[in-house]
C-alpha cells in the first residue's frame, strides 16, 4: 500500500479544528487487549453474575487502585480483574462493549488481542473465550460494518511449552483468529524464548506481532524482528535508543503500534509532553496510535489522539492524517479493504480542508478543553450516549444506537 497521500492542503485545517477531526476521522486500532477494556462497572456486574468476590468496595475504589508504578504493577491488577470472566457470554459482553466504544470513535478496523492463558489457568475452556469474542466481532461487522479480528497472545512470563500447549488447545478455532502476539512482563523475557512456537505459528499461516521495546531494551525489538519475524512491533518506543535500529525500522517500514496513555500511566514517559511519538514520526517510522488497555489507562483511541495532540502543539492536521493512514496501511487486511478505508480517510480530510479557515460557529480556544471534558464524561458515565461534537462541526451520521455524530470534522 504505497499510494502517495492525496493532495490535501493540510495547512487549511487549523489546530482548533483538530479535536473534532481527531474524534471523527476514520481509524484503525491495532493494539487493544480486550481484557484491558474491562470497565469497573462490568467487573462488578460479571462478579455478581458469576459469584466471584471482588476485593474492592465498589467501582470508585477499584478505579482508585489504577495508579501504577510500572508494567508489572499494572499486570498484577489486570490479571486479577480478569477473574470475573467465566463464560462465553462474558467474553461476548466484554468484546461487545469495546466494539461499541470503538464504533463511537469511528474505528473502521480493530485487531483485538486476547490472552487465553489468563483464562484457561482458571479452568475456562479456550473455546468459550474465542467463540464469545468472535461472535461479538461478527455482530459488529453485521450491524455497523466495523471490521474486527482477533489476535491470540502468548504470555511471555510463562514457558514456551505452555505457549505450545495453548496453541494446540486453540487450533480447533484457528479460523477465528488471524495472528499471534507476545505480551505480559517484558523484562527478562526476550522474544528468543518463543522462537519455536512463533515458527510453528508462521507455518500455520498466522500473522505475527510482538510487544517489544515498551519497558524492555531496543535489543528486544531487534530479536522480535530477526527471531520471531514479527510483522509489527507493539509499543517499540525504546527503539530510539538505537539509531541503527531506527534506520532499519524506517527502511523496512515496520509498523509500531504506540499507546500514548499507556506509556504515561506505566511511567515509560513521565508525562505526555515527554512522549517521543513526534520524534518517531519525524524519523519516518510507520507509527500508529492505539489504546492498549483503555479501561486502566484513562481512555479509548480518540482519547489517546486528543491527549497526545494537546500535549504536542507541533502535531498538526498532516500528522493526524499520517497517523490514521499508517493504521490502515499496517492493518492485516487485503489491499482492497485498505484502499476503501483510506478513501474514507481522504474524504474526511479533504472535506475539512475545503472549509473556510475561520468559522463563526467554532469554539477555537475552548476546543481542546471541551474535547477533553467530553473524554472525562464518557469515561465516568456508563449512560453516555450523546452525539455531542467538540466543535459542533461536520455532517452527521448515526453511530450504534447512539444518535448522531460528525464524520468529517468540517463545519456545516
Ligand atoms: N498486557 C496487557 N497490556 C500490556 C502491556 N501494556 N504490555 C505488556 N503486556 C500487556
Ligand atoms: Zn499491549
Amino acid at each position: 500500500m504505497n499510494t502517495p497521500p492525496p493532495a490535501i492542503d493540510f495547512a487549511r485545517i487549523p489546530r482548533e479544528r483538530l479535536p473534532a477531526l481527531l474524534r471523527t476521522m476514520p481509524k484503525a486500532e491495532l493494539h487493544i487487549h480486550v481484557e484491558g477494556s474491562l470497565e469497573p462497572e462490568m467487573t462488578f456486574r460479571l462478579a455478581a453474575r458469576n459469584g466471584v468476590a471482588v476485593p474492592y468496595a465498589g467501582v470508585e475504589q477499584l478505579r482508585a487502585a489504577y495508579d501504577f508504578a510500572d508494567l508489572q504493577s499494572f499486570l498484577d491488577l489486570y490479571y486479577a480483574g480478569a477473574a470475573v470472566l467465566r463464560t462465553e457470554q462474558d467474553f461476548f459482553d466484554l468484546a461487545w462493549a469495546y466494539l461499541e466504544r470503538a464504533a463511537a470513535d469511528n474505528v473502521l478496523r480493530a485487531e483485538i488481542f486476547f490472552d487465553p492463558q489468563t483464562h484457561t489457568a482458571r479452568g475456562v475452556p479456550v473455546g468459550a473465550v474465542i467463540q464469545g469474542l468472535h461472535h461479538a466481532c461478527r455482530r459488529a461487522h453485521q450491524e455497523w460494518g466495523l471490521d474486527a479480528d482477533l489476535i491470540l497472545c502468548f504470555l511471555r512470563h510463562l514457558s514456551e511449552d505452555e505457549a505450545f500447549a495453548t496453541l494446540e488447545q486453540a487450533l480447533p478455532w484457528r479460523h477465528h483468529f488471524i495472528g499471534v502476539g507476545l505480551d505480559s512482563s517484558e523484562r527478562g523475557h526476550p522474544p528468543e524464548k518463543f522462537a519455536r512456537v512463533f515458527a510453528r505459528c508462521r507455518e500455520l499461516g498466522l500473522h505475527v506481532v510482538a510487544h517489544a521495546g515498551e519497558e524492555g531494551p531496543a535489543a528486544y525489538v531487534r530479536s522480535a524482528l530477526d527471531v520471531l519475524k514479527a510483522e509489527r512491533i507493539d509499543h517499540g518506543v525504546r527503539c530510539l535508543e538505537d539509531p541503527t535500529l531506527v534506520t532499519r525500522l524506517a527502511a523496512e517500514r515496520v509498523p509500531l503500534t504506540v499507546c500514548p496513555l499507556s506509556n504515561v500511566k506505566l511511567r515509560v514517559f513521565q508525562d505526555m509532553a515527554a512522549h517521543t511519538l513526534p520524534a518517531l514520526l519525524q524519523a519516518g517510522l510507520c507509527v500508529t496510535v492505539n489504546s492498549d488497555d483503555p479501561s486502566y489507562f484513562g481512555g479509548y483511541v480518540v482519547d489517546n489522539f486528543l491527549k497526545l495532540f494537546e500535549a504536542h502543539p507541533a502535531l498538526d492536521a498532516a500528522a493526524a492524517y499520517r497517523l490514521a493512514r499508517n493504521g490502515f496501511e499496517a492493518a492485516f487486511a487485503d489491499e482492497a479493504r485498505k484502499a476503501g478505508w483510506i478513501a474514507r480517510l481522504d474524504e474526511a480530510f479533504a472535506g475539512a480542508a475545503r472549509r473556510p479557515l475561520t468559522c463563526s460557529r467554532s469554539l477555537p480556544r475552548a476546543a481542546w478543553t471541551l474535547a477533553l471534558n467530553e473524554t472525562t464524561m464518557r469515561s465516568s458515565s456508563p449512560s453516555y450516549g450523546s452525539a455531542w461534537c467538540a466543535s459542533h462541526e461536520g455532517k452527521t451520521t448515526s453511530w450504534p444506537g447512539r444518535g448522531a455524530t460528525s464524520t468529517d470534522g468540517g463545519c456545516r
